[in-house]
């Protein structure tokens, strides 16, 4: 089991003027893989909240999935928070996600989201629309269980689990 804590940014949503709609797709989004739903927190676009939840996250999760604040607005600070925390960043995540959301809006190109790794803890951005959350956490569900197995150190060859997933 796939420990995840489901990490909401939105200025809206922890004012509560906003229902969290992101945090559900997210929620229905790993309902394909292996993966127990631990924590779910809305907090607002500030860096040093961010930083210091996803420290705290880390040390419990094998997963965090981040919605929110990775475009280009004032606001929107999520990949500075991350880059802040992460040991490794781990550019294909967020390459595969733009580049495939790019063939649904070309407006995919304003994320800024980034995925990496703090101590045993992938750590992933996804952008902050239910629909931009669908798509691309639909886009690299697949890797996250393999890459989850790595960072443990669980893995001594990765055939096998490729092997399954082209299944
Ligand atoms: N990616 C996908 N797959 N689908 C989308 O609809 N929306 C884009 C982009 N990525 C979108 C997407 C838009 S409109 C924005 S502004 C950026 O994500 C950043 O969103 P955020 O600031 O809410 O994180």
């Amino acid at each position: 089991m796939i420990k995840t804590a489901i990490l909401t940014i939105s200025d809206r949503g922890a004012r509560g003027e906003r229902e969290d709609k992101s945090g559900d797709a997210i929620k229905s989004g790993l309902k394909d893989i292996d993966a127990i739903v631990t924590t779910y927190d809305v907090i607002p676009d500030e860096r040093e909240l961010i930083v210091e939840k996803l420290r705290q996250l880390s040390m419990d999760c094998d997963l965090i999935l981040t919605t929110g604040g990775t475009g280009v607005s004032p606001r929107d600070v999520t990949p500075e928070a991350t880059k802040e925390v992460i040991e490794k960043e781990l550019p294909g995540f967020a390459e595969v996600m733009r580049m495939e959301s790019y063939k649904v809006t070309p407006f995919a190109i304003g994320s800024r989201a980034i995925a990496g790794i703090r101590d045993k803890t992938l750590i992933i951005n996804l952008p902050g629309s239910p629909k931009a959350v669908s798509e691309c956490l639909g886009f690299i569900i697949k890797v996250i269980p393999h890459t989850v197995k790595l960072i443990k150190g669980n893995v001594t060859d990765c055939a096998d689990d490729i092997k399954k997933s082209e299944k």
